[in-house]
């Protein structure tokens, strides 16, 4: 069988006319990814500057990664959760002990991870907590994105990923992101009936908003004054890309639920997951939540190999010495365009000025012109978040791209 090779134009042109118009991709068509570097279909070589929106920390078809999947892709693919398969036990025990908790449920995909917290919070308010069933509240801030589900866009007050997808579910009270006198009101009102709190470290998809320090620690000191569980929604910013293994982890901060995803399984295929302690987790029983692909062998080999990559190469470590470096130099820009940057470890963003019709959408075409990839968060924004694979060479040379464009805008 031979495979027509398309052109770029082509390519666009296919994906526009046969595929639903869901997103909106820079006209960049990729075909080949190596470490910190893709490649398009004319073998232009660019920096990955978004990773996947952070789900390839250990870089583009990293071997390790690579090998176990394919290994196991000549073995057994898929089970069901019908049977015992001998790749999932394996895998829970080096993933709950690699990250401290108790239990692991796996999903797919990083929105029903947040399903899964969601269903594993409310079982635990009516089973443990006691609230009246039906009547449990989950609080959840302004700014997040945590998926696209129904009841995910029910939690989300941008517009765009919920207008017309009503009605929504019921159950869930909207606080402002870092702000915990905003929290204290709400559980000093309703905590009674409140089983949860989830909230992101960082917020990633907003334009990578830090919250204040301290603010982590002090909703998690209030969730637990009114018996809340602290969910920590860390599928963009967990598995080193903040420069710690969780960016909970940077106000010592456990979580009682956390929700991983995108870096857990290197980019290599969809994979997530909850972690928490029994207490909370065995309030599920068998047949009370699941997914036909959730766990399933080539998942479970890929997200072993994908955690010790992280730990073997000291990724984090790497994300939290590179990162300061490009907040450093990033701040010396000096343009018109440029106000700030902001971020922890490698998850940065520069918020920009626009003006003259420059938008950060513009300023991330010149960006790819000059072999950068990076995507706009809303019109302003422009997030940098390469594989944590990136050597201080490599994030010296990018930065220099990305000095270099604004200071010629
Ligand atoms: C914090 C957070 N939660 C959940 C999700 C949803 O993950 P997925 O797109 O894999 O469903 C995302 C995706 O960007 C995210 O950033």
């Amino acid at each position: 069988m031979t495979t027509k090779k398309y052109t770029a134009a082509e390519l666009i042109e296919m994906e526009q006319k046969y595929g639903a118009h869901n997103y909106h991709p820079l006209p960049v068509v990729l075909e080949r990814g190596e470490g910190v570097y893709v490649w398009d279909v004319d073998g232009k070589r660019y920096y990955d500057f978004l990773s996947a929106y952070s789900a390839v920390n250990q870089g583009h078809c990293h071997p390790k990664i690579v090998k176990a999947l394919c290994d196991q892709a000549q073995k057994l693919c898929l089970t069901s959760r019908a049977f015992y398969n001998d790749c999932l036990g394996p895998y829970e025990k080096m993933a709950t002990e690699y990250f401290g908790y108790d239990k692991l449920l796996p999903m797919n995909s990083g929105a029903e991870a947040v399903e899964t917290s969601l269903k594993l919070a409310r079982r635990w308010g009516y089973k443990v907590k006691g609230i009246p069933e039906n009547e449990a509240l989950i609080i959840v801030a302004d700014g997040n994105f945590h998926g696209r589900t129904i009841t995910i866009v029910t939690m989300s007050n941008d517009p765009d990923s919920y207008s017309q997808y009503g009605p929504f579910t019921p159950g869930f009270v909207h606080i402002p992101y870092d702000d915990t006198e905003a929290l204290r009101k709400v559980l000093d009102e309703k905590g009674d009936k409140v089983c949860a709190m989830i909230v992101e470290p960082i917020q990633g998809e907003a334009g990578v908003y830090v919250p204040h320090e301290g603010y982590l620690k002090e909703c998690f000191d209030l969730c637990h004054a009114h018996n809340v569980l602290f969910v920590a929604d860390e599928v963009q910013t967990g598995i080193g890309r903040t420069g710690k293994l969780f960016a909970c982890d940077h106000e010592g901060v456990r979580p009682d639920m956390v929700t991983i995803g995108k870096a857990l399984s290197g980019g290599a295929l969809p994979v997530s997951a909850v972690l928490a302690d029994d207490e909370i987790m065995l309030t599920i029983g068998p047949g009370e939540h699941g997914s036909t692909f959730g766990g399933f062998p080539l998942a479970a080999k890929v997200a072993v190999a994908a955690l010790e990559v992280i730990r073997d190469e000291h990724l984090t470590e790497n994300a939290a010495r590179l990162g300061v470096i490009f907040r450093e130099e990033i701040a010396k820009i000096k343009s018109p365009f440029f106000k700030f940057v902001r971020g922890k470890g490698l998850l940065n963003a520069v918020v920009t000025e626009p003006q003259n019709g420059i938008e950060a959408w513009d300023i991330c075409l010149k960006l790819a012109e000059k072999g950068l990839l990076a995507k706009p968060t809303h019109r302003h924004i422009i997030r940098f978040a390469p594989p944590l694979v990136i050597t201080e060479e490599q994030l010296r040379e990018a930065i220099g791209i990305i000095k270099d464009v604004f200071e010629s805008l």
